[in-house]
């Protein structure tokens, strides 16, 4: 379901698959391949959500963003790169992800936190305000901690499962789904 907000729907490229019972609401920009899985909710409303090509948002996360203040002239948007997988039920508020990510599933990401390219983030971690998570690594826990380098076989898996979802949405557009 796409909703406008204040005259703004959201926008999607080519080849971009949502969900029925997703809801999408205002300024939100979808690049080519990629996908919104069942029951995501992503409101664009007092700032703005920009999501990279064939990244993932899977089944039941949340997306949201701050509004601008005096103190805060820009708010926090939220801009998630390419090739990032989101796992099931996960929480991002107003923060920015590079590309390559792996957040697993009901991980926490709060406002103005940075992920840079190539992270993975365990299950249920959990991301307090303002943390820079460095690239190459393995971060869990709650508050997240980092863990150790990601391997090569796991660099490798970031593009592995964003190229998944990519199959995975193509098979559910050719169902009309
Ligand atoms: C973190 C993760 C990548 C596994 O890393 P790993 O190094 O292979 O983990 P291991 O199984 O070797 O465990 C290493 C230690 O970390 C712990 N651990 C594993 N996953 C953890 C997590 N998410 N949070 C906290 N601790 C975790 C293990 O219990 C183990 O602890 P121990 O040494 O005290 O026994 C994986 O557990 C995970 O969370 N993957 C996310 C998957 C996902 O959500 N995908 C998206 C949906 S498709």
């Amino acid at each position: 379901m796409l909703r406008s907000y204040k005259g703004v729907v959201p926008n999607l490229a080519e080849g971009v698959y949502v969900d029925e019972s997703a809801v999408l609401v205002g300024d939100i920009t979808i690049a080519s391949d990629s996908s919104i899985w069942p029951l995501v909710a992503a409101r664009g409303d007092v700032n703005y959500i920009k999501i990279g090509a064939r990244t993932n948002i899977q089944d039941g996360s949340v997306l949201h963003l701050t509004r601008a203040s005096k103190s805060n002239p820009d708010g926090y948007p939220l801009v998630i790169g390419d090739d990032v997988t989101v796992g099931h039920k996960v929480m991002l508020h107003g923060c920015k992800l590079g590309n390559r990510i792996l957040v697993g599933m009901g991980a926490i990401i709060m406002d103005n936190v940075a992920v840079e390219d190539d992270v993975i983030i365990g299950g249920g971690a959990l991301v307090p305000p303002n943390k820079t998570l460095e690239s190459g690594y393995l971060y869990v826990g709650s508050p997240v901690k980092k863990a150790r380098p990601l391997t090569e076989d796991e660099l490798t898996f970031l593009k592995v499962s964003a190229q998944n979802y990519v199959q995975l949405k193509n098979e559910y557009l050719e169902e009309g789904q």
